[in-house]
């Protein structure tokens, strides 16, 4: 099973069995972790999906995924919006922080 690595904005880090055809957001919501509120549901409207890819290549974020971050105080050159990361193989081992609350 692939597997992503997820630091919390407590620091902790936690190893989630990712699947194949879900969104980085989705792996880390169904694993219970309810600080990434994702309100939109995975729509790329609400922003709330905000990590940090630390490691692993998550690809550059669309048009629409960025205008979105740039409405972020937290916005860093690694920000991407969970959501819009689709988890596939090729991504097993990637590493992602929570970003702060807006
Ligand atoms: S869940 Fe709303 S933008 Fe990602």
């Amino acid at each position: 099973m692939a597997e992503i690595i997820v630091t919390t904005r407590d620091g902790s880090e936690r190893t989630l069995a990712a699947k194949p055809g879900l969104s980085v957001m989705e792996i880390i919501r169904d694993a219970g972790i309810d600080e990434l509120l994702a309100l939109c549901g995975g729509c790329c409207s609400c922003a709330t999906c905000h990590v940090y890819v630390e490691a692993g290549n998550a690809g550059a974020a669309g048009a629409d995924e960025a205008d979105l971050l740039d409405s972020s105080d937290h916005k860093q050159a690694n920000s991407r919006l969970s959501c819009q990361i689709p988890f596939t193989a090729a991504l097993d081992g990637l590493r992602v922080t929570i970003a702060p609350e807006d």
